[in-house]
């Protein structure tokens, strides 16, 4: 099976933090699999999800030991496009990242931001759509443009 995720041995020190926030972290994630993390409050859930999407140690300052690989390549050796193309995430509140007003101008926002010609962001679109709950919406041209408006919950089903 494919690995999306690898980690090896991380550990993560933000600055100026007496103890890591992450310690010896090894784990894999195949393609297709879901994995739920759980813990309690500040064990490091955000955290090891930020090293995996590569904000660590792109825009975070600290001490990182280990190993991130996404799909064999190292996060560090990803450029922000390379990354953008891999992983999403969506943080506690997902309202706060939605950019568009309705689920297909969101969906697309992402697709065109990734440069793709119109063909292939069709293509995901649809593919998208296909899975989300909202599935007659979003697809719909009318629908998307004036029943689905602020209808956070659609947006929220729909997030990646
Ligand atoms: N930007 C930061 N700078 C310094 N320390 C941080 C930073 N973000 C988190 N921490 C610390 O790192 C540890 C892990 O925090 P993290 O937010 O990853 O935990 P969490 O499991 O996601 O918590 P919660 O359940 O509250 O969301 C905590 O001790 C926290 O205070
Ligand atoms: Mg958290």
């Amino acid at each position: 099976m494919t690995k999306t995720v690898e980690i090896t041995n991380l550990n993560w020190r933000y600055l100026h933090a007496d103890d890591n926030a992450l310690e010896d972290i090894t784990l894999e994630v195949g393609e297709g699999e879901v994995l739920g993390i759980v813990g309690a409050n500040e064990n490091g859930k955000t955290t090891l999800l930020k090293s995996i999407s590569g904000m660590i140690p792109k825009s975070t300052d600290g001490i990182k030991e280990g190993e991130v690989r996404l799909y064999g390549t190292l996060v560090e050796e990803m450029n922000e496009r390379e990354l953008a193309a891999t992983v999403g995430f969506v943080f506690s509140d997902p309202e706060l990242q939605f950019t568009m007003m309705n689920v297909l101008d969101e969906i697309v926002f992402g697709l065109e931001n990734l440069r793709l010609d119109l063909d292939e962001i069709d293509r995901r679109l649809f593919a998208a759509a296909e899975k989300s709950a909202s599935r007659t919406c979003s697809i719909n041209p009318r629908w998307s443009s004036r029943e689905d408006k602020n209808n956070g919950s659609l947006l929220r089903r729909s997030s990646p």
